[in-house]
């Protein structure tokens, strides 16, 4: 079984977050991104052949460093880096001579817990040439949305349709299960993207192409906002995979503070994540925010809604609401932000 992450975006909507870690790596509760794709894909390697090709543009060694053995459990990964970006479907095409059978492509920026076996099923009985995972989401408006025939089929695609367009609200997951004939499609050697060049040519080719509407928990964790809550998600067990009874250094506050961080007295940390080697002075107060590992907030600072990123100094008696502070940044004393 093959699968590819497409790890090499810049994630520019996640900057300054992303200037210096690429998001793939970005920590969800203390932890590498890709893991969390890691362990979905992990009951895939039934037969211990499961081989996951990781597509790299961005700042490709800090993505290959991270990934230690230990954690791997099994899998065997291999990372391949483009020459230049060559795209959402440049980067398939990129990979096209290892491709034996049935591909899985992941976007690297997904958190879910979908069963990828029903799907894939499936995609084979239909003997289909291309499964898009889909979701249903209130407001499409910002995504790929996809319209479905009673057979499942694929009529139509809207690439962020403006209001009216289309009454569909099933929207391209980002997961898609496809035969070797579609990546041939795709020309080689420059950037293409998946959801303006791919998708029509598929459409006018005739290929059969089906979608798949899944519950099961997804989110695009690619801007502030939803960084944000894949943390608040994971935190307090909106995925399957991630109960919160299997965290057991949620405090009473349903927050995650490292082992190693420190915190003075008066501090209060509610619903946020804290992460190694922090150190939070006196009557410092953190509420849903994220401060990532190494970073420091002087006495009587308060954040909310904020991401804080690795070593960070925040002066004394500062307020940050939805605000978003990079890596190696100094907030001076009484700073508001946000
Ligand atoms: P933004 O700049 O914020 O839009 O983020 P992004 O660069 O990640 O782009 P987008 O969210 O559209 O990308 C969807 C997925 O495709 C992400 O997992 C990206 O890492 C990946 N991706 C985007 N462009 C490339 C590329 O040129 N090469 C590879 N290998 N992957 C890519």
């Amino acid at each position: 079984m093959q699968i590819l992450i497409l790890a090499g975006g810049k994630g520019t909507r996640l900057r300054p977050l992303t200037l210096h870690t690429p998001k793939p790596i970005v920590p969800i509760a203390n932890r590498a991104f890709i893991y969390y794709q890691l362990d979905l894909l992990r009951p895939l390697n039934v037969d211990g052949t499961l081989e996951v090709l990781l597509s790299l543009s961005y700042q490709p060694r800090k993505i290959e460093e991270t990934l230690t053995h230990e954690e791997l459990g099994g899998i065997t990964i291999r990372p391949i880096v483009e020459p230049h970006p060559l795209g959402t479907a440049g980067a398939m095409r990129n990979i096209r001579s290892r491709v034996t059978g049935t591909l899985v492509v992941f976007n690297g920026d997904i958190l879910t817990d979908i069963d990828l076996r029903p799907l894939l099923d499936r995609h084979r009985a239909r003997r289909a040439a291309a499964t898009l995972v889909l979701v249903n989401v209130a407001d499409p408006s910002a995504y790929g949305v996809v319209e479905l025939d009673a057979e499942q089929r694929i009529r139509q695609f809207y690439e962020k349709p403006a209001p009216g367009v289309t009454s569909a609200s099933s929207i391209n997951a980002g997961i898609y299960l496809l035969e070797p004939e579609v990546i041939d499609l795709i020309p080689d050697g420059r950037e293409y993207s998946f959801e303006y060049d791919l998708f029509p040519r598929l459409l006018a080719s005739g290929l059969a192409l089906y979608g798949e509407v899944t519950n099961a928990y997804w989110l695009d964790i690619g801007t502030p906002e939803r960084y944000r809550q894949a943390n608040a998600d994971v935190l307090h067990g909106r995925l399957r995979r991630y109960p919160p009874e299997s965290s057991p250094s949620l405090t009473a506050d349903g927050s995650l503070v490292d082992a190693e961080a420190t915190l003075k007295s008066g501090v209060s940390v509610i619903r946020s994540v804290v992460g190694a080697n922090c150190y939070l002075e006196d009557g410092v107060s953190v509420v849903d925010s994220v401060v990532l590992a190494g970073s420091r907030i002087a006495e009587g600072s308060r954040l909310s809604s904020s991401i804080v990123g690795r070593g960070v100094h925040i002066g004394s008696h500062c307020v940050l609401r939805d605000a978003i502070v990079g890596d190696k940044s100094v907030v001076t004393d009484f700073s508001r932000l946000g």
